[in-house]
């Protein structure tokens, strides 16, 4: 299967990974009509995107996926091939907090997007793709052994797993009941540049940088399989191109490691770098109150990808945390940017009833 898309609709592009993978595909595909739709809340920022901002195969759109005239005017001006919709309410911490945004949307923004790429094709003569790019938290929480695989029933935990599930559902659905070509994506925990600093990894490293204390949640033992996010972005691509409509994806980098021992990986890199003494940074370490319905654990069986599709990942964890302390390192002003009063209010809320203010 090959899928060359002329105009492609990406939402939630100045997130995380929908600006990492902008910055991928707009240099990768020049003949290629990038549109990005993004609400820019909290988590959106475009200084991500300055380096292809004046791309001519890409253009930015400041709106939200839960405005149906405004997507139906986006389709019939850009006669769009693909949408690769990122945008969503990200953070799980968040979500416990106050689970209402995640369902406005994560679940209606999804049925939004979904009616619009449903009216806009219907008909359509040629190859159309509806790219969901969903999480590995839709499966629950397993134990210290086994994976999740694509037959793996889903069993979401927490609010935002709930709603990513949700949205999942919605996309099959729509898959079954009117053709729409769709294809899912599951992925691990992503990191690297860009990834707005409510997240661990570049939570510790900032805190660690202005020697402030680091929350680890409860005894540290949960389990994550970290996935560099250019690696990721790669992947997605490939699916994109490659899939065959109605398939589902993991996503892992089968690179499994415990809270605290990523907190120490990424403390002692720190240190290096910045020239510390060896391990000081250990110090700022605190256990805290744990997450309430914390996954226990996380595993993805990506071979399907790495069979069928070709895709490994490039970065192993020691390589990808090298590459990501150096960028945070190398970007204070992009921190310090996207740390505005909202975040600092957010972060008490968060962190100063488990004694961390
Ligand atoms: P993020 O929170 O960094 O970015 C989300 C983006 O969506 C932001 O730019 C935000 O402005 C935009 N957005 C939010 N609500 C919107 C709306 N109503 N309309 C338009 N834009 C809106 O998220 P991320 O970490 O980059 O995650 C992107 C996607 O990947 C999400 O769907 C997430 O569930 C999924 N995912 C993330 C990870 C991870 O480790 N970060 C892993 C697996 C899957
Ligand atoms: O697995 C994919 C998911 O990974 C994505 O779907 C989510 O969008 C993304 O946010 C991420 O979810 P997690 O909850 O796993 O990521 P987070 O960085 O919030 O937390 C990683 C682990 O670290 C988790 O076990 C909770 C713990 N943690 C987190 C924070 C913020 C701490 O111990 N202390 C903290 O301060």
């Amino acid at each position: 299967m090959s899928f060359t898309p002329t105009s492609v609709l990406v939402t939630g592009g100045a997130g995380f990974i929908g600006s990492n993978y902008l910055l991928h595909v707009v240099r990768a595909w020049p003949e290629t009509l990038y549109v990005n739709l993004d609400a820019l809340t909290y988590a959106g920022n475009l200084a991500n995107l300055a380096s292809v901002e004046d791309a001519p195969n890409y253009r930015f759109i400041h709106g939200d996926i839960n405005d149906a005239e405004l997507l139906a005017r986006l389709f019939a001006e850009n006669a769009f091939e693909a949408v690769v919709h990122f945008a969503a309410e990200s953070h799980v911490d968040r979500s416990i907090l106050d689970p209402t945004a995640f369902v406005t949307t994560n679940v209606h923004g999804t049925l939004v997007l979904l009616q619009a790429a449903r009216t806009a094709w219907d008909g359509a003569g040629t190859p159309r793709r509806f790219h969901h790019i969903s999480t590995d938290e839709v499966f629950g929480s397993l134990g210290p052994e086994g994976v999740f695989t694509a037959e793996t029933p889903y069993a979401p935990r927490s609010p935002y797993a709930a709603s990513k599930a949700s949205a999942d559902h919605l996309v099959r659905a729509f898959g079954t009941t009117y053709h729409l070509p769709y294809v899912i994506t599951n992925t691990s925990n992503n990191y690297g540049p860009y990834q707005f600093p409510e997240k661990l990894i570049p939570l510790v490293i900032r805190n660690a940088m202005k020697g402030e204390p680091i929350p680890v949640y409860g005894n540290g033992q949960n389990v994550r399989d970290w996935l560099y996010v250019e690696d990721h972005v790669k992947a997605l691509d490939i699916v994109l191109r490659r899939a065959e409509e109605g398939s589902t994806w993991l996503i892992g980098a089968d690179q499994e490691i415990n809270n605290l021992d990523l907190v120490h990986l990424l403390l002692d890199e720190v240190d290096r770098v910045t020239g510390k003494h060896a391990g000081s940074s250990r110090a700022l370490i605190r256990f805290v109150a744990d997450r309430p319905g914390h996954d226990f654990r996380y595993a993805l069986d990506s071979s399907p990808i790495e069979d069928q599709l070709g895709w490994k990942p490039e970065h192993d964890l020691n390589a990808g945390i090298r590459r990501t302390v150096a960028w945070y390192l190398d970007n204070v002003p992009w921190m310090d940017a996207v740390l505005d009063g909202a975040y600092r209010d957010y972060y008490s809320s968060q962190y100063g009833s488990r004694g961390m203010n």
